[in-house]
């Protein structure tokens, strides 16, 4: 069985915070992060308007697109750091609201890469025979995890959801001439942990915490590995570069990356 991504739906709240905004806020400018990010203004969650409430409203909007009934879904996989509660998880908030029957629903935790991890996974169930239609999201509300007074973070972090839901059909998963996901590369480096943390957790403090960021060591890292896993993805699948038409990198890499190589101060 391979994946065919059938539909997708998204949620921003409607609540607008622009750097205008900030630079009252904290010591920093328009420019400063216009420069180094392209981000102009960001969607923030307001009181009420938890993880779940955005998850729900994406995977209502991608279950409508799909033309499928909540009972086709059999498999719910949420990507999120910033759960509603320590449990119940995400998914199963999701599963209640959809009215989508008992089944597999969970959570999975890997921070900014949860997205590729969660739609691995739901992947690797459906090339398993183990789930024919999953609903994989990615919702998160970093703001409840911002320390406001910091500079560093309180600008490049905001809210909102995206689902997908993909469909099991019958074929090979690395046939490239098939719609569908054809190769997949995940991995994570623990020993950078102390690069980008939050300060708090259950079993630790029993605090929330807050998001604490050595941005620039971050980017350095974060850069050479993503090129990493482009380039064995790319060979994993016997696709040239040339042949790729979008690059979609999450965050503000790409834009970060082509500021600097055009101000002349970083090599490719
Ligand atoms: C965070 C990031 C934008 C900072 O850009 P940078 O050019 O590396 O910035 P620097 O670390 O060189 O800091 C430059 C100066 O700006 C200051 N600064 C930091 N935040 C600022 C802000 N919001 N406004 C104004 N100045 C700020 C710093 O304190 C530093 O001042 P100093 O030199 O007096 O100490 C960049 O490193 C980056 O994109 N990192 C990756 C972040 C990321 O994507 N994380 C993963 C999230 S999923």
């Amino acid at each position: 069985m391979r994946s065919t991504l059938i539909a997708t739906g998204s949620y921003l709240p409607e609540k607008i915070l622009t750097n205008a905004d900030l630079e009252k806020m904290v010591d920093t400018s328009d420019e400063w992060i216009v420069q180094r990010s392209g981000i102009k203004s960001r969607h923030v969650a307001v009181e009420g308007e938890t993880t779940s409430v955005m998850a729900i409203k994406a995977a209502e909007r991608a279950l409508k697109v799909s033309g499928l009934s909540p009972h086709d879904i059999d498999l719910i996989v949420v990507a999120t750091t910033t759960p509603d509660q320590t449990f119940p998880a995400v998914a199963s908030k999701v599963q209640a609201a959809l009215g989508i029957p008992v089944g597999i629903a969970f959570d999975v935790q890997a921070v900014c890469t949860g997205f590729v991890y969660a739609l691995n996974v739901a992947d690797n169930f459906i090339k398993a025979g183990q789930a024919r239609h999953a609903l994989v999201i990615g919702a998160d509300k970093m703001t409840s995890i911002l320390d406001w007074n910091d500079r560093t973070t309180c600008v490049l972090f905001a809210d909102g959801a995206g689902a997908v839901i993909l469909k099991a059909e019958e074929g090979e998963a690395g046939d490239v001439s098939q719609p569908g996901i054809h190769a997949s590369k995940l991995c994570a480096n623990g020993a950078q942990g102390d690069l980008l943390y939050v300060d708090g957790g259950p079993s630790s403090n029993q605090q929330t915490g807050h998001i604490v960021m050595h941005g620039r060591e971050v980017f350095k890292y974060a850069v050479s590995y993503m090129a990493g896993v482009v380039e064995d993805v790319l060979a994993a699948s016997g696709v040239s570069p040339s042949e790729i038409d979008w690059l979609i990198p999450h965050q503000q890499f790409a834009y970060y990356r082509s500021h600097r190589q055009k101000a002349g101060y970083e090599h490719g």
